[in-house]
């Protein structure tokens, strides 16, 4: 794994632009897997600010919250509509359907897009408990695209963008952790002393199911930004 250390947040948004914009120049970006929650938000900001051409890209998403519909203020359609997609064509967006019927069929069809759209960048966050998109400690390595219940962890971590806690929904949609893995590169971007356990972790720790960042050890394009605070336990 390549580590980059920055300042700030802003810093590491301008550090992945940077890798996104030497892709793109080269004809090696596609498509680009996306990611919500506090931590990309200076990423997409920059994505804007420096006019990126997304044009011919497709982005595919990590997860969605089950029951929310695309119009909920708290979905994550919402999240990437408001923090990029008004802002930044792109070919398509594709996130999972938390709102659909059959849930079964929505993991076929989300399954189906990843496929049809390899991605070439992967965007990823990462979670106290080092969960990457919502694959909690635990979830096989094989996974692909898959139905989880959210951990009480999880649940009150993300309570902050709800009004209340018995707001936050119990379960997402996420893409596996083998899709992730199949990604050309991986951008791991990480801000802030509660993410230092979960990023020693992910680099040093054993490559075990219960710390689902640690694979991340076995791909061989990952790039970590950070600031120093979460890069202090290293
Ligand atoms: C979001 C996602 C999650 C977040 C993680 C960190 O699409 O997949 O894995 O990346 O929960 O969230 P923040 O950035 O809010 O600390």
């Amino acid at each position: 794994m390549q580590i980059i250390k920055v300042n700030t947040p802003e810093d590491g948004g301008n550090e992945g632009v940077r890798i996104i914009s030497n892709a793109l120049k080269n004809n090696r970006l596609n498509c680009l897997g996306l990611a919500t929650g506090s931590t990309p938000i200076t990423l997409y900001q920059a994505i804007i600010a420096q006019h990126i051409n997304m044009q011919h890209v497709v982005s595919v998403n990590l997860d969605e919250y089950v029951g929310l519909s695309a119009k909920h203020p708290q979905s994550y359609h919402q999240f990437m509509q408001k923090k990029l997609f008004d802002k930044v064509n792109f070919k398509a967006n594709y996130l999972p359907n938390g709102d659909a019927t059959v849930i079964a069929d929505e993991i076929k069809r989300y399954n189906d897009i990843i496929a049809k759209n390899p991605i070439d960048i992967q965007i990823l966050g990462i979670g106290e408990n080092g969960h990457i998109g919502f694959n909690e400690p635990g979830t096989s390595f094989d996974s692909k695209t898959h139905l989880v219940d959210l951990t009480a962890n999880t649940i009150k971590a993300n309570a902050r963008f709800f009004e209340n806690i018995a707001d936050v929904p119990t379960q997402a949609i996420t893409m596996g952790i083998q899709q992730i893995m199949a990604a050309k590169q991986i951008i791991m971007l990480a801000y802030g002393t509660k993410k230092a356990q979960a990023i020693a972790n992910m680099i040093k720790g054993p490559i075990v199911e219960n710390m689902p960042a640690s694979i991340l050890q076995n791909h061989k394009n990952v790039i970590v930004i950070a600031d120093g605070a979460a890069l202090s336990l290293l």
